[in-house]
């Protein structure tokens, strides 16, 4: 069913490691991958949380499947991790429609779209992830495609150039990204659905670990699977890879088995902080505590401060320190919160 699976490898690329100093939750190995695609569910059924999207896609596809018709346009978005990858396949599963798969970045020029597009047969399902990194001509010639299903292809160059139009069969397009901001206005006025994907509670991650574990064949108890979602960061691929690095702990401290007090002392080991903030995110809090002692700061001076493009912190990082209640948004920019100084163990500055 998968027939390529860059998605998560370009969100890598995007975020994640770059140096060696990056901690073990965030560096990738082709045996993670593996792990991460056997662990991904097929069915409404099998996908934990997100409750209010599955429902409202389970009346969704029953009807196109009643009426023999596609599915409308979709698009996910939210934060790296959160299953919408995952979402794209299990539409596809539920629809009984073969899936095809590529990403903004992947598609330089018409020319390339054009050969997926032509490729595609009625009922089909395109993905694109990292939707919004499409360029302007892709995205041009996306539109009547996802509209009105023709696609205008110029041949030749200069004077003799013509366009010719091809009629397409009805398909559906599943987009993702993680910056809804940065879609153009024509593209997300083309979907027909659309879904933001939530940070999951530590009930929801503890069903997901103690799901993983089951398909692992690693024995966990409930207080284990809890303590592993409690450091997941409120996203499914770090609690599945959290799990791991617990299994291997387990493997050579515990007999296999993981409790509690060995999920605990696993994490600790791996100095997976206690609230699962991983390497960047303890960059920009020791920065707004720190360097900037709780003075509230632009987007930009912060992201020069920590060495990263301000969009990905925009979309990355904040959104779970915000939802944490580690920083808040003022109108004269983000402040660290109490707790923040509190999580960092800073002396937060005398108040004035
Ligand atoms: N709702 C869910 N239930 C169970 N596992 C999930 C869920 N969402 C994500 N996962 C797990 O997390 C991993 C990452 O999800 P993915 O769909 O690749 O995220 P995204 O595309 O949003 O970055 C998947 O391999 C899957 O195993
Ligand atoms: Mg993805």
């Amino acid at each position: 069913m998968w027939e390529a699976d860059k998605g998560d490898l370009f969100e890598e690329d995007a975020h994640g490691p770059r140096g060696a100093s990056r901690p073990v939750t965030s560096s990738l190995t082709s045996d993670d991958l593996d792990v991460e695609r056997t662990l991904r569910p097929k069915t409404l059924d099998d996908y934990c949380g997100q409750e209010r999207i599955c429902e409202n896609l389970r009346v969704l596809i029953q009807a196109a499947r009643t009426r023999n018709e596609p599915l409308d346009h979709v698009i996910f978005s939210g934060p790296p991790g959160l299953g919408k990858t995952t979402l794209a396949g299990v539409v596809a599963n539920e629809m009984g429609a073969k899936l095809h798969t590529t990403s903004g970045p992947a598609i330089e020029r018409t020319g390339d779209l054009a050969a997926i597009l032509t490729n595609l047969e009625e009922g089909d399902i395109l993905f694109v992830d990292e939707i919004h990194r499409l360029n302007h001509q892709v995205e041009e010639v996306l539109y009547p495609a996802m509209e009105d299903f023709f696609l205008d292809i110029v041949i030749g160059k200069g004077p003799a150039a013509r366009s010719i139009r091809l009629d397409m069969p009805r398909f559906t397009l599943v987009g993702a990204t993680t910056r809804t901001g940065l879609l153009t206005g024509p593209l997300r006025d083309r979907f027909g659905i659309s879904y933001r994907l939530d940070y999951y509670s530590i009930e929801e991650l503890a069903r997901i670990v103690e799901r993983s574990a089951r398909i692992l064949d690693v024995e966990i108890d409930a207080q284990g699977a809890a303590e592993i979602a409690s450091r997941s960061r409120g996203t499914p691929r770090l609690a599945n890879r959290l799990l791991k690095r617990v299994r291997d702990y387990a493997q050579v401290k515990a007999e296999g088995r993981i409790t509690w007090e060995v999920a605990s002392e696993a994490l600790t080991f791996f100095e997976i902080d206690e609230m699962g903030l991983d390497w960047m995110d303890v960059k920009i809090l020791t920065a707004l505590t720190k360097t900037f002692r709780g003075r509230p700061v632009g987007l930009t001076t912060i992201a020069s401060a920590v060495g990263e493009d301000p969009s990905s912190l925009e979309d990355v990082y904040e959104p779970y320190l915000l939802q944490s209640g580690l920083i808040i948004r003022t109108p004269q920019g983000r402040q660290a919160t109490q707790l923040a100084f509190e999580h960092l163990g800073v002396v937060p500055p005398a108040s004035s």
